[in-house]
């Protein structure tokens, strides 16, 4: 097995809570790595492929385990190790409890708890140590999300010769939600530790370089901060940060790759097959969360069946939900309701051998994920609010052949590149359902020339265009 490279000697590091791989133990004690949850692995996996040597210093997910430095994808991995009242307090609380719904619209009401901060504050110093150890002298830093924003901070005091960037993967909240924080001085003064800050939106970006000149009197650029361009600018005594808008994206052209491949097309007409020869079907793939609105689109599904509008012996729904977060309260109320919804449906509108809605609460592979989405004939991505939401690029990106119809949620970041989508406002519950008959049966040019512009959107702006126009404009300025 290849070595990681000793401590100190990578030019190049990644920091995210959680490694890309899990560490699982089975129930013979013996432990294997698997694929972590999420988008922020999805989108980083491929652009540490693209180096020729990249590390990555998060949690392995496990509590009270030391895990050794692997190689594992051709990536160093710097494994930090974090006890069981740190999981609790740190990840399950303040990131999970507190920061999550609070930048996510007040969707649930977030939780302040000073036990929490502090251990919050405890674990992104434990990160920016493991880091500092890590980094090359000169090297370039990469801090990611909302969980380590105190990191580049506490980095920068202890090795002033990195460059640092920090990029946060889900919404930047407006500033009235973020002025409830108690510790929303220190969050920003962490954040500002980084010489890049990258949001989704120009709207995030804004939002903190208005926080940046309220909160902590700073002198700020106020121009409105472009996409990929117009960086605003926060001057420090002795350096400039930068704020920027880098809309994230996914590996469009291995996607491609992938989804015409004769073996997943195969395997798409026989997932048709084994769900009975529906006419039309209809998709969901999250991870159950609070801020995905599956319940929302369960619940519009329901209606239009109960409506008659909706037939359930040529239509079926799959829904996909990744376990996430299983010990946050939200997260144990979300799963049970959405579960009695699905029997609640299919106990309706059911027959033997036929439910409606197919649901699985699991990961599946890459390969069957992608067969899922070349059968779909309607993607449902319905957040209440999202930071961006790589399904729906993933989906538009995998229709090379120009099927299939995305309806999106206006509050997911993707909406402001894929407005050739089937757009609704989840609050509008009519407003879905009937934007859901629309898009399972839209004249057959017009539905191909919408997927041809939201594929077409998805390969020109693919992930490595962002991490190219985040890490090329990522370099120290000093004032
Ligand atoms: P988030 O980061 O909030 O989970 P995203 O939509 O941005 O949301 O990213 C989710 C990632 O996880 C995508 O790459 C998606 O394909 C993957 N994913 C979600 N659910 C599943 C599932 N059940 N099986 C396999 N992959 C999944
Ligand atoms: C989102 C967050 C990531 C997180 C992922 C999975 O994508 O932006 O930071 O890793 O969800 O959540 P988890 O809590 O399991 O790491």
């Amino acid at each position: 097995m290849k070595n990681t490279a000793p401590h100190g000697t990578s030019d190049f590091v990644v920091v995210a809570n959680r490694l890309p791989v899990d560490m699982e133990t089975l129930d013979d004690g013996t432990t294997r790595w698997k694929r972590s949850p999420g988008g922020l692995v999805t989108a980083l996996e491929p652009i540490l492929h693209d180096r020729e040597r990249g590390s990555w210093v998060g949690w392995p997910g496990v509590p009270d385990t030391k895990v050794e430095p692997i190689v594992s994808g051709g990536i160093d991995l710097y494994p930090v190790e974090l006890s069981s009242d740190e999981v609790a307090l740190y990840y399950e609380g303040f990131s999970n409890a507190t920061l999550w719904p609070l930048y996510h619209d007040v969707l649930v009401a977030p939780v302040f708890d000073r036990d929490w901060w502090h251990s919050y504050l405890e674990v992104n110093r434990h990160f920016a140590e493991e880091t500092a150890r890590t980094a090359a002298e000169g090297a370039t830093v990469w801090v990611q999300d909302y969980q380590l924003q105190l990191v580049p901070r506490l980095l920068r005091e202890l090795r002033p010769d990195l460059t640092i960037g920090f990029f946060l993967h889900i919404p930047f909240p407006p500033v009235e939600l973020f002025m409830q924080l108690p510790w929303r001085k220190e969050i920003v003064e962490g954040l500002l530790g980084a010489d890049l800050i990258g949001f989704h939106l120009p709207g995030g970006a804004n939002n903190f370089l208005f926080l940046a000149r309220r909160l902590l009197g700073l002198d700020t650029t106020t121009a409105g901060v472009g996409v990929r361009s117009a960086l605003g600018k926060v001057t420090l005594d002795d350096r400039v940060v930068q704020v920027g808008a880098f809309p994230i994206s996914v590996d469009s052209r291995q996607l491609v790759e992938q989804a015409t491949d004769p073996a997943i097309v195969e395997r798409a007409a026989e997932i048709r097959r084994e769900l009975g020869n529906p006419r039309k079907i209809l998709l969901g793939v999250d991870r159950l969360d609070y801020t995905k609105g599956i319940d929302l689109r369960l619940s519009a599904l329901g209606e239009l069946l109960d409506e008659g509008r909706l037939d359930p012996s040529d239509t079926a729904m799959v829904q996909l939900a990744t376990p996430s977060r299983e010990r946050v309260e939200h997260y144990m109320k979300m799963r049970s309701s959405i579960e009695e919804q699905v029997s609640h449906i299919n106990g309706d509108h059911g027959q033997i051998g036929r439910p409606f809605v197919h649901y699985l609460y699991q990961p599946v592979d890459r390969s069957e994920l992608i067969a899922l989405f070349l059968a779909a004939d309607v993607m449902l991505v319905t957040p209440m609010r999202d930071g961006m939401n790589l399904v729906a690029k993933e989906y538009v990106a995998c229709r090379a052949d120009l099927g299939g119809a995305l309806v999106l949620s206006e509050f997911a970041g993707a909406a402001a590149e894929l407005r050739g989508a089937y757009l609704v406002n989840p609050h509008d519950l009519d407003g879905v359902k009937n934007t859901i008959m629309a898009a399972l049966d839209p004249e057959r040019e017009q539905g191909r020339r919408r997927m041809s512009r939201l594929h077409r959107q998805v390969l020109d702006h693919d992930v490595h265009r962002w991490a190219q126009s985040f890490l090329g404009s990522l370099s120290p300025v000093v004032d």
